[in-house]
């Protein structure tokens, strides 16, 4: 009976894995494909006996406390019941950029990689309470128009600016401090994402960087996040895609 069981978490185990490999790893300058995500919306059960996964029992959906997050929270309903190739964060790891943003009081915010701007209305929900602005690049103008209509909607286009082009470039024209980074791009890209921004990144401010479990990063990225004494990196949601918080410390 316990072989039986142990089996069947492994089988379980290795279902995930295998589907976490489909996640997309664009190389740098190129626009990502569509691909499998292993998350869509609420990827671990609550109960799940996946080893490694958080018992989530206790959470439950966002809540709107007004009108505005009803609106923001109401696009990420439909988008998450409707992803398609636009290889999106889960939801916790959504849930968790709105947590930090919130709670540093981020002002400027800067993703790499839009998509259909799924992320971005998570951090928009923040940004709305901080006073904040988000900016935001992707090279695929498929999906820059995509994340154009969802910003719409959700009525927060005065709170982003996209940025259409390869952020390896575009990233060089940034000047101000940065309170939050995210990185969610051509996952060979994100050392040099990080090299250029981390001078501007204020001490106090994030560093979030996604697919730190899978696809498997790029071992040179961790390392800098791991090594460098200016940082306290931690790594969190590592049963699903995994991602990096780094604090640059003051
Ligand atoms: C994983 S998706 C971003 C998902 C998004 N953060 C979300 O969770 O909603 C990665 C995006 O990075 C973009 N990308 C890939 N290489 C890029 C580059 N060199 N410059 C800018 N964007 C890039 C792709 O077009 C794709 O839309």
């Amino acid at each position: 009976m316990y072989q039986r069981t142990m089996g069947a978490l492994a089988f379980v185990g290795g279902a995930l894995l295998a589907a976490s490999v489909l996640v997309e790893a664009a190389g740098p300058g190129g626009p990502q494909e569509a691909s499998t995500t292993p998350s869509k919306g609420r990827s671990i059960p609550a109960n799940s006996s996946v080893p490694g996964a958080t018992d989530r029992a206790r959470e439950r959906d966002p809540l709107a406390k007004d009108d505005r997050e009803a609106k923001i929270l109401a696009v990420l309903d439909d988008l998450d019941q409707h992803r398609r190739g636009t290889m999106n964060v889960p939801r916790e790891d959504g849930r968790m950029l709105r947590v930090l943003a919130e709670s540093i009081g981020a002002k400027n915010v800067v993703e790499i990689g839009t998509s259909n701007g799924l992320s971005g209305l998570w951090l928009c929900l923040a940004l709305g309470k901080t006073g904040g602005h988000l900016t935001t690049f992707d090279i695929d103008p498929g999906r820059f128009e995509l994340a154009k209509a969802n910003f719409h909607r959700a009525g927060v286009d005065a709170l982003v600016t996209q940025v259409l082009g390869d952020a390896h470039e575009e990233v060089l024209k940034m000047k101000d401090p940065i309170d939050l980074l995210f990185i969610d791009a051509d996952k060979a890209g994100y050392l040099d994402y990080l090299n250029k921004l981390l001078p501007l990144v204020r001490p106090g401010g994030l560093i979030v960087s996604h697919n730190m479990a899978s696809p498997p990063p790029d071992p040179e990225f961790v390392k800098a996040l791991t090594t460098n004494p200016a940082l306290e990196s931690l790594f969190i949601n590592m049963h699903d895609q995994g991602l990096g918080v780094s604090l640059k410390k003051r």
